[in-house]
């Protein structure tokens, strides 16, 4: 085996979808204290106080009052090397948190086992979905009360049409909560309680007969009898159904009081899915697939965050290795340009600190100083001398419809240039996505984001890096569709005045409509026009 592959069989690439509130960050923190990366030991008072320490990034965007960033996390268990890209969540939801999802190999669904499944998770599994990520379930909260465990994976089951096979089964919830069932061996792992847990717990195992006689007969007998009735009515669990994304296993836990942490973490480090090969496209039109154990270093640039040093304005650019070595000060070919560029100044994001790396693998996310050359969806390809025949390019990460829409009315009209500048660079950043109504780069465009702290982001950004004071004026717009469609139908719409015909910054014609009602109306009224949510790429 070359160093390459053996590299790359044992990265663990993913990242954590759920509805704000569900307890991301908990688990995440709860992960890497397992993993024994962070020690949260002692004086940590509140998980909210713990939270700073994790990301250097944090001092930055709390001096901006803003969170930007999605963390890189790497950290090592079990042998396995994993990577877990955190998505930005609350109020800071952005494109990114979907971009991020492009550059993960599967995925931990973090639900609240007493809300079940929520708005923001169903949309980030349809993203997941698209394509077609192994999901790890984690049911969180078991302290709490909260739905009935057989209806709660019903619930998942028919919602996201995803075939869910439980791992361990809880005995009892809330106050009652006694552990869980492991279902491979039939022994209980026993939770004892305790709150904002910041040291490892020894978890106490003990067999089935042992929990009848301190947990009653009848409790336990209950769990075995679900867990039967389950065996029976459900799939079985398979690895291929699993990197298939059709089959999800699922654990039961209780971030908070660290229960349950392990047995998941264990999972993700043995059991996740390796790296993928990908479908490359060379510039002739061809297409061949690139494993990751190819010796070619390539990558794909899937994130762009500015200002990560308020002093010097700099631009990183986060990069998912998808095949080959990667090393210090090697020269790649941008695949858009062909311009070669050298990497010097790379970094890695370790648990705590960004450090300099000097060689990462298929799978891996490297931070990138960005000349101002980089753009989303970048591969860059190691230069290997061979010429332009000799690059390809992977598919594009699509752009996700907006739900937020705004004009910007500059305060200083001698300020166009710069403004005009600021807006092209910042969509192509993907910052924001910009709509023109009478062809790309034309008057004075719609611009779009799928959460509202984007537009804080580019507001800012706009006086401090362009000069250009703005003022944000809010749309009455509820949704952008791509759309194709025969004439008559895209004549329909251009005709009504209550669509919005505008085209992107491709030159896709893309209908901006007030609420979800409206494109249904277009359904039925435009025959044959089909509706997109994702780009065409
Ligand atoms: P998020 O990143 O997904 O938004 O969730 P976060 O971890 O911030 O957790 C949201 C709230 O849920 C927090 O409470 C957190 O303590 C709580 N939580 C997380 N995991 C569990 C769990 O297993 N059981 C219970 N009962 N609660 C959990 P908070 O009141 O907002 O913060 P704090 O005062 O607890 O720090």
């Amino acid at each position: 085996m070359s160093l390459v592959e053996r590299e790359a069989a044992r990265r663990r690439t993913h990242a954590i979808i759920s509805h704000p509130d569900a307890g991301k960050t908990t688990l995440t923190e709860k992960l890497l204290l397992y993993a024994g990366a962070i020690h949260l030991a002692g004086s940590v008072k509140s998980r909210k106080a713990s939270r700073h320490a994790l990301s250097d990034f944090m001092k930055i965007e709390q001096e901006r009052g803003i969170s930007v960033s999605s963390t890189v996390l790497q950290f090592e268990y079990h042998g396995s090397a994993i990577n877990l890209l955190d998505t930005p969540g609350h109020a800071d939801f952005s494109e990114d948190t979907y971009r991020t999802l492009a550059a993960v190999d599967s995925a931990v669904m973090l639900l609240d086992h007493t809300k079940g499944v929520e708005a923001r998770t169903l949309k980030l599994f349809e993203v997941c979905r698209m394509r077609m990520l192994p999901i790890v379930t984690f049911m969180n909260k078991l302290d709490r009360v909260g739905k009935d465990p057989i209806e709660l994976l019903d619930e998942v089951r028919t919602t996201l049409n995803l075939n869910v096979v439980p791992m361990n089964w809880p005995l009892g919830m809330g106050r009652e909560f006694e552990g869980v069932i492991d279902i491979a061996t039939n022994q209980v792992y026993v939770y004892s309680g305790g709150k904002h847990g910041t040291e490892k717990l020894e978890t106490e195992i003990i067999s089935l007969d042992e929990a009848r006689e301190r947990f009653g007969n009848n409790r336990v007998q209950e769990a075995v009898e679900q867990i039967e009735l389950l065996s029976i009515a459900g799939d079985p669990f398979t690895r291929e159904g699993f990197l298939a994304g059709h089959i999800s296993p699922v654990f039961w836990g209780s971030a908070m009081t660290n229960f349950g942490v392990e047995p998941l973490l264990s999972y993700l480090a043995d059991h996740a899915a390796p790296p993928a090969m990908r479908e490359a496209t060379r510039k002739n039109g061809e297409t061949f697939i690139v494993e990751p154990s190819d010796e070619r270093f390539t990558g794909v640039i899937f994130k762009i965050q500015a200002n990560m040093n308020p002093k010097h304005r700099d631009r990183i650019a986060f990069m998912r290795c998808v095949s080959g070595r990667f090393r210090r000060g090697m020269d790649v070919v941008l695949a858009s340009s062909g311009e070669v560029l050298r990497l010097s100044n790379p970094h890695t994001f370790m648990a705590q600190e960004r450090s300099i790396v000097d060689d990462a693998f298929p799978g891996d996310i490297v931070g990138l100083y960005d000349p101002g050359k980089l753009r989303i969806g970048e591969t860059l390809v190691e230069d290997t001398g061979g010429g332009k025949e000799d690059i390809f390019q992977y598919k594009g990460i699509p752009r996700f419809a907006p739900e937020f829409f705004v004009r910007v009315v500059l305060k200083d009209p001698l300020r166009r240039k710069q403004l005009d500048q600021g807006l092209e660079q910042l969509s192509q950043e993907g910052v924001i996505q910009a709509f023109y109504r009478d062809g790309f780069g034309r008057g004075d465009p719609y611009l779009g984001a799928v959460g509202l702290l984007q537009f804080e982001v580019l507001r800012e950004r706009l006086e401090s890096e362009y000069g250009a004071r703005c003022v944000l004026e809010t749309q009455p717009f509820g949704a952008a569709r791509w759309l194709r469609g025969p004439d008559e139908a895209i004549d329909w719409i251009r005709k009504r005045r209550d669509y919005t015909l505008v085209e992107d910054r491709r030159g896709n014609p893309v209908v901006l409509v007030q609420g979800n009602w409206a494109l249904e109306f277009a359904r039925k009224n435009a025959p044959g026009i089909e509706l997109f949510d994702v780009e065409p790429l």
